[in-house]
């Protein structure tokens, strides 16, 4: 299964940016974390990251036909941005949403996400680990369909 991770704003400074909500380690670390696990699955993973709303949103339809799922993580734009949500809805492919951080405890302005609402499930605050149960859960999604 060819499953795209997408990471929005920010998350590339992770390990510099507020180290006691998104903790030490780094956006490398990420990569190696999510590599790491889609090897264990057995999914055939690519990573990009963008602190940029437009092309988050190209990525997403560059996705159509070419990947199988997508794992997102939109930051920021999770909480403001319809144009991911409605790119998410256009190519209509299986997606998963993640969060590092417990945002349901966080600020009222960060309990609406727009790109959940085209999102089969959400995995927030369970740090990386978030990642590869997402991985795990378009997995099992394929699997059942
Ligand atoms: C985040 C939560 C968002 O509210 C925040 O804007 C982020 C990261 C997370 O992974 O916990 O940048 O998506």
């Amino acid at each position: 299964m060819k499953i795209l991770v997408i990471n929005g704003p920010n998350l590339n400074m992770l390990g510099i940016r507020e180290p006691e909500i998104y903790g030490r380690e780094t956006y490398q670390d990420l990569l190696e974390y999510i590599k790491t696990s889609a090897a264990e699955l057995g999914a055939d993973v690519t990573c990009y990251q963008s602190n940029h709303e437009g092309d988050l949103v190209d990525q997403i339809q560059a996705a159509y036909g070419v990947y199988d799922g997508i794992v997102i993580n939109p930051a920021a734009y999770t909480h403001t941005s319809v144009a991911i949500l409605d790119a998410l809805k256009a190519v209509s492919l299986p997606a998963v949403e993640v969060h590092i951080s417990k945002v349901s405890e966080r600020e009222a302005f960060r309990q609406i996400s727009y790109a959940g609402m085209a999102c089969k499930k959400t995995y927030a605050g369970f740090g990386f680990a978030g990642y590869k149960m997402a991985l795990e859960f378009l997995l099992d999604f394929e699997r059942a369909e």
